[in-house]
């Protein structure tokens, strides 16, 4: 690895913090999102029946707890740089600091938060890697504009940005701009705080938000720079190859088609225009969308890095019959690749895609790559030595780090990798805690029941073994 290189854990502030109604928050669109998994599934998809049956006695709402990171933080920031990491991925909540998005000023209570989240880190000699929207939006933003549909959202989110690259500058110098920003196309109210109306065209809809968030994201990026030129800023795709399940001509064409699902957005984020390929892709699906002169020109302020998720590969076929074999994957459903085992949810495990992934991401764009997730959701068995032997996900890391060292001698020029992720938290689809992903096992269920205790888990000290001989 480069000297210089980050390597750390990931985080998210929804899935972790807990105290959702505290010191003036506001409700943000994550904290609507029960753990019922029936109704969770239609919710992630379309806003309106998370809307319309928020109920605090009826549901379990698992980030209204999470793993109470709002007041361990300390320790587990502790924790986590025990493992020799000198770098950890944080985000914000919107609604801490602007509880409805609309206020003139921010909310102390919730900025000073994360100035101390942001001073531990540092006293620990952690950069700090920050994500500004991590499936997050206030819910007011949702109820009176339709959240990412509308345009207003962008000026409400530079606001944001505004006080965000003020406050930690000459601290934080690592931002992300949006989560996995083409999870839009996939879970449309998660990514984008979208509702949908019967017989509506969901696709203009879902483009035209991305859109929004593109502009948005090219506008912080010029921001962030003019506040300080040190500030580096990526876009970040939840990325994985998509392979084409047979060399049939047409199945490589439906995979290039899907490949390009995702690097629609980076395209963007990088180029600073929307791509050739984009003109067809709207006429078929009759999309017009809402692009004034001006947009165009905020477009051209591309980020400095590319970041991404990577959990696993996908493959397509244009067969009937093969595309009943379906199998899950963050969001994605995938037809089912005979050469690859997959986790306890289905998603197909495959270093090699990782190394793929890398290398195409970097064929095309040739800008500096930072992975800020990989890693492998279990389910975990504490045992009554309060232990965690969780080798297969010692064997998951073990693989897709040394596929990151082959891509690095391919040629790719990689900043940063962030194991996904640090500590146990709520999984952001399905809501469950059974779905452990941290090297850091905490015990609470999935009602939110336990002593929420931290054990480090046998892959914590592996981690921390591999660092020392890696770093
Ligand atoms: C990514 C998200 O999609 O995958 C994370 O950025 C998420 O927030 C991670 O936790 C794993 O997905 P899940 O649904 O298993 O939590």
């Amino acid at each position: 690895m480069k000297k210089d290189f980050l390597y750390g854990v990931g985080t998210s502030a929804s899935q972790i913090e807990g105290s959702y109604a505290v010191d003036g928050k506001g409700l943000s669109m994550a904290d609507l999102l029960p753990a019922n998994k029936k109704k969770r599934f239609s919710c992630v998809q379309d806003g309106s029946f998370a809307l319309a049956n928020y109920d605090t006695q009826q549901e379990y709402y698992p980030t209204h707890n999470a793993i109470d990171f709002y007041h361990t933080y300390k320790d587990d920031i502790r924790l986590l740089a025990g493992l020799g990491i000198n770098s950890i991925r944080i985000s914000i909540m919107w609604s801490r600091i602007f509880p409805t998005g609309e206020e003139n000023e921010p909310n102390e209570a919730g900025l000073t938060f994360y100035k101390s989240v942001v001073d531990e880190c540092l006293k620990y000699g952690l950069e700090p890697i920050v994500t500004i929207s991590h499936f997050d939006i206030p819910v007011h933003l949702i109820k009176k504009y339709g959240g990412w549909a509308s345009r207003k959202m962008i000026d409400a989110y530079l606001k944001l940005c505004q006080v965000l690259f003020t406050t930690f500058k000459n601290k934080v110098h690592y931002w992300i701009t949006f989560n996995e920003i083409n999870m839009i196309l996939h879970l449309p109210f998660v990514g984008g705080g979208l509702c949908f109306k019967e017989g509506e065209n969901k696709e203009q809809k879902m483009y035209q938000a991305a859109h929004y968030q593109l502009v948005a994201s090219s506008a912080a990026t010029n921001l962030a720079h003019q506040i300080d030129p040190k500030n580096n800023i990526g876009c970040m795709l939840a990325a994985g190859e998509v392979y084409p399940f047979s060399c049939n001509p047409d199945d490589i064409l439906a995979a290039l088609q899907k490949n390009r699902e995702q690097y629609f957005f980076s395209d963007i984020q990088v180029r600073g225009y929307y791509p050739s390929y984009a003109r067809e892709l709207f006429d078929q699906k009759q999309i017009k969308l809402d692009i004034l002169p001006e947009d165009n020109e905020i477009l051209k302020n591309t980020v400095d890095f590319v970041s991404l998720s990577y959990y696993s590969s996908r493959c397509v076929s244009v067969d009937p019959k093969v595309q009943q074999n379906i199998t899950n994957g963050n969001a994605f459903a995938s037809v089912k690749n005979p050469y690859l085992d997959v986790s306890d949810w289905g998603w197909q495990i495959d270093p090699v895609g990782f190394r793929i992934t890398l290398n195409n991401l970097y064929d095309r764009y040739q800008k500096p790559l930072m992975v800020v997730e990989n890693g492998l959701g279990a389910m975990d068995k504490l045992t009554s030595e309060q232990e965690v032997h969780d080798t297969y996900r010692i064997d998951y890391l073990q693989k897709h780090l040394s596929a990151l060292q082959d891509s690095q001698k391919d040629g790719v020029d990689l900043i940063g990798y962030m194991a996904w992720s640090g500590i146990d938290s709520v999984s952001a689809s399905t809501g469950e805690m059974s779905k452990r992903y941290g090297f850091l096992y905490v015990d609470y269920d999935n009602s939110g029941q336990g002593s929420g205790k931290r054990v480090k888990k046998d892959s914590y000290f592996w981690f921390k073994n591999w660092l020392t001989k890696n770093s």
